[in-house]
Order: structure tokens, then C-alpha cells, then sequence
């Protein structure tokens, strides 16, 4: 599905001493023994997933589809980055066709917030909630905001029915509040963090909606699990293992690139899993991304020549979605007649190319290169479920609890003070 490419990585990483610590770090994971192990429910979850769930997932996206145009989708961190990331990979930055998909919930920005309502006021829409603590502040304001417009434009009861709520099947405000009003409920399993959840309700119904095959994303994450869970050769534990290395080794950033818009928001996805889930007692590798060409006119040149800090991580897809060709002109004022009927993803290739050379042999920066044939669906889940694993086993290695996020506390608690939220 994806490959592995260390031949620009400028290390020899020696995998044979990671092997025992790998061994342990595995069976913890299978076993459910590991640290943190109240929350290793997504490790089987692509075979353990609830069926009548996902059933009613696909009959409620059916019944989205069929009723509204636009479906707001409230969340904010894991609650929100995996099914923006697999939107964006699938269906492209403007997708034409099918139930537009908006997000809110990700932010406290007045501006934004005031101009998606704005938006919204001709709208057909529906809104899925999605929070699994349900007291998140940014997306508990929104959809405070959106329910008011949503009851002024229909009514309560027709709002109500247009309510889809993802959250912990028992406990939370949310919870409450969807059973008070009957919203139509999803469920975070207890043993699932919201940044590990991408393959739950919570990216399976916006992504249903949004008319991605659900069946194929969580048959390749099975694929993925079923590869990888008694193989320790499998590139994902590679991956977790050159990372460690690297941290080990004084580079404390790892830059994640990609060469198509569209997939910025899966590196967002990425510096999530990561960041959370290992920058704690003061370790961890600090995850950052570029999109490229477009930063190589901007952080290009800090790559090529600026303090030595980082490695660069690549995913690159060959095949995409799209293509265009570049025209001829008579006049070649602009003088591009060399590129005439040349496609758009050939110079996007020769930019990726002539990058890594400049980049490894000129600027010594160490490369890591995921080579993606094609991000179908398919793919897309199999990759979920491959840096989800790798990022567990990377945590484990530095001895961190992947599945909490102290250090997130400090700010929310300065924050309520300053508010004057009530118990704080
Ligand atoms: O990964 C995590 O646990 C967090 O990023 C949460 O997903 C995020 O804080 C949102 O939390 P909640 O779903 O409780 O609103």
C-alpha cells in the first residue's frame, strides 16, 4: 500500500538492537497490557468495529444525503482533524458533487464563526456534533450557535431531527443533552481517544456523507492490522524505530511534506497523532509540516541551509486525483512551450525529485520517503490504522503514555480563571 523508502535517510539505523524493546512494545499492544491500556480499543477496531453501528452510520449518511445540502461538522482535535484529513485526500480542496461538508467547532475565531453562520442562513443543513467529553469549549459555543440558527430557520423539532450527535455512549453533557432532545446518536467507545478515533463515528459518518465507501476505508485498515500485528518486520515498526533513532540523535523535528494541497490537512492529522501523543517529560520529536512547492518559497530556504534540527518525512503520492496539461502557445512570451502538452503532475514529480537531491546531497538533511502509488480509500485507511500503530510504538519507545494529553489541561484551566467559568 504504501512503501518505505530509507535510501535518502543518510543513517543507518541498526533495527536489530530495537528488536527485543520492539518484541515487548508489541505483545504490550496485542495483549493490551501496555501503558495506557484503558485506551487500546482502536488496535482491533478494524475487526472489532460495531456492525449495527456502521450500519446505522451508511443509513443515516443515506438519509443526510437525501434531506439536506450541507453538513456542518462540529469537533475540534480528534473530533474533527481525521475526517477533514480523509475528505480533503478523497474528494479534492472543491469537490463538485454530493453534500457539501463544512467544519466549525475547530476554533474560537468570531470572524469565522459569524461568517459560516452567515453562510448558513440559506442553507438546507444538518449538524453532526461530535465530541466525546462533551464540555469541549470551542465546539460546545458553536454548536450552542448553530442549534439557535438551526431552531430559528425550521423549528425545534425538525432541528432537532437534523441533530446527528457523536459522543461517549454513557456519560458528558453531550450525551445528556441528545437524549433529552432525541438527536440520532453515535458512539466514542470509552477505549478510544479522540486522536486515535478516525476510524469510529466520528470520521465514518462526515466521510459516509461525504460519499467516501466506508467498507473499503476499514477494509484497509484491517489489511494494515492483519499485516503488521505479528510482523515486526513490517514497515510501520521500521518507521517508529528510525524516528527514534533520529530523536535520538539530535534531530528533535520531523517535517512532514506533501506535494498536493489536498492532503495538508492528513499532515495536520499527523502532527496531532504525534504531538500529542508523545511530546510529554520533556521528549518527544516536535512533528511540523510543509506543503510543497508552495513552502519551498518560503521554508525552502531554512530547509536547504538553516540550523540542523530536522528530518524530512514525504508522502508522496504518484498517481493524482486529477491532471491537466499545459497548453502551447504560439507567442511562448512566458516561454514555457518547453512544458507544452506536458501534465501538471510531471513538473510536480521533477519539483519532488530535484528537491530530495537538493535537500540530501547538497543540504544533509535526512529524507524519509513514503511511496504512495495511488491515495484511494482503501489506501487512505490503511494508512490510518499504519501511523496509528507507529506512533504508539514510537511512544512506547521513549517510555511516554501514548493516549493522554496532560500538558493540554494547563491552558484550559488558565483560561475557565480568566472566563470566570464557575468551580475554577
Ligand atoms: O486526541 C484527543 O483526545 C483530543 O484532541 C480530543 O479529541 C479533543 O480535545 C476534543 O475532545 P472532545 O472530543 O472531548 O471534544
Amino acid at each position: 500500500m504504501i512503501k518505505l523508502n530509507t535510501n535518502h535517510l543518510l543513517n543507518t539505523v541498526d533495527f536489530t538492537k530495537y528488536h527485543d524493546a520492539i518484541n515487548v512494545i508489541n505483545e504490550g499492544i496485542n495483549k493490551m497490557t501496555g501503558l495506557g491500556n484503558d485506551y487500546l480499543g482502536w488496535a482491533d477496531w478494524p475487526i472489532n468495529y460495531d456492525k449495527d453501528e456502521f450500519a446505522l452510520i451508511k443509513k443515516t449518511a443515506h438519509h443526510i444525503q437525501s434531506n439536506y445540502d450541507t453538513l456542518v461538522v462540529t469537533g475540534i482535535g480528534g473530533s474533527y482533524l481525521g475526517a477533514r484529513a480523509a475528505i480533503e485526500a478523497i474528494k479534492g480542496l472543491f469537490p463538485q458533487k454530493g453534500v457539501e461538508i463544512i467544519f466549525l467547532g475547530h476554533t474560537f475565531s468570531p470572524t469565522l464563526t459569524k461568517q459560516t453562520l452567515e453562510y448558513l442562513k440559506d442553507k438546507n443543513f444538518a449538524i453532526n456534533v461530535i465530541s466525546k467529553s462533551g464540555t469541549t469549549t470551542e465546539t460546545s459555543i458553536a454548536f450552542r450557535l448553530l442549534k439557535k440558527l438551526l431552531i430559528e430557520k425550521v423549528g425545534e423539532k425538525k432541528a432537532n431531527q437534523a441533530i446527528f450527535a457523536t459522543t461517549d455512549p454513557k456519560g458528558g453533557a453531550l450525551r445528556k443533552l441528545s437524549n433529552i432532545n432525541n438527536y440520532t446518536t453515535f458512539t466514542l467507545p470509552p477505549n478510544i481517544g479522540g486522536r486515535y478515533s478516525v476510524l469510529t463515528a466520528v470520521g465514518l459518518l462526515p466521510l459516509a456523507v461525504a460519499g467516501i465507501n466506508i467498507d473499503d476505508l476499514m477494509a484497509g485498515a484491517k489489511l494494515a492490522r492483519q499485516e503488521s500485528i505479528h510482523n515486526l518486520n513490517h514497515d510501520l515498526y521500521k518507521y517508529a524505530m528510525i524516528r527514534d533513532y533520529m530523536y535520538r540523535h539530535n534531530y528533535k523535528s520531523e517535517l512532514y511534506v506533501v506535494y498536493e494541497p489536498q492532503y495538508a490537512m492528513f499532515n495536520e492529522w499527523l502532527k496531532q497523532l504525534y504531538g500529542e501523543s508523545e511530546g510529554k517529560d520533556k521528549k518527544g520529536l516536535f512533528p511540523t509540516s510543509v506543503t510543497f512547492s508552495t513552502d519551498l518559497h518560503s521554508l525552502g530556504q531554512f530547509i536547504q541551509d538553516g540550523s540542523p534540527i530536522l528530518f524530512e518525512t514525504i508522502l508522496y503520492v504518484n498517481e493524482p486525483l486529477l491532471d491537466i496539461e499545459i497548453p502551447y502557445e504560439a507567442e511562448n512570451l512566458d516561454e514555457l512551450n518547453y512544458l507544452a502538452g506536458k501534465k501538471l503532475s510531471y513538473v510536480n514529480k521533477q519539483a519532488f525529485l530535484g528537491t530530495l537531491s537538493a535537500h540530501v546531497n547538497e543540504g544533509k538533511v535526512p529524507n524519509l520517503v513514503f511511496e504512495i502509488e495511488k491515495l484511494d480509500t482503501f489506501t487512505l485507511g490503511y494508512m490510518f490504522y499504519f501511523f496509528m500503530r507507529s506512533c504508539a510504538v514510537s511512544a512506547y519507545l521513549l517510555e511516554i503514555n501514548p493516549f493522554n494529553q496532560p500538558g493540554v489541561e494547563v491552558y484550559k484551566k488558565n483560561m475557565f480563571q480568566l472566563l470566570g467559568k464557575p468551580g475554577y
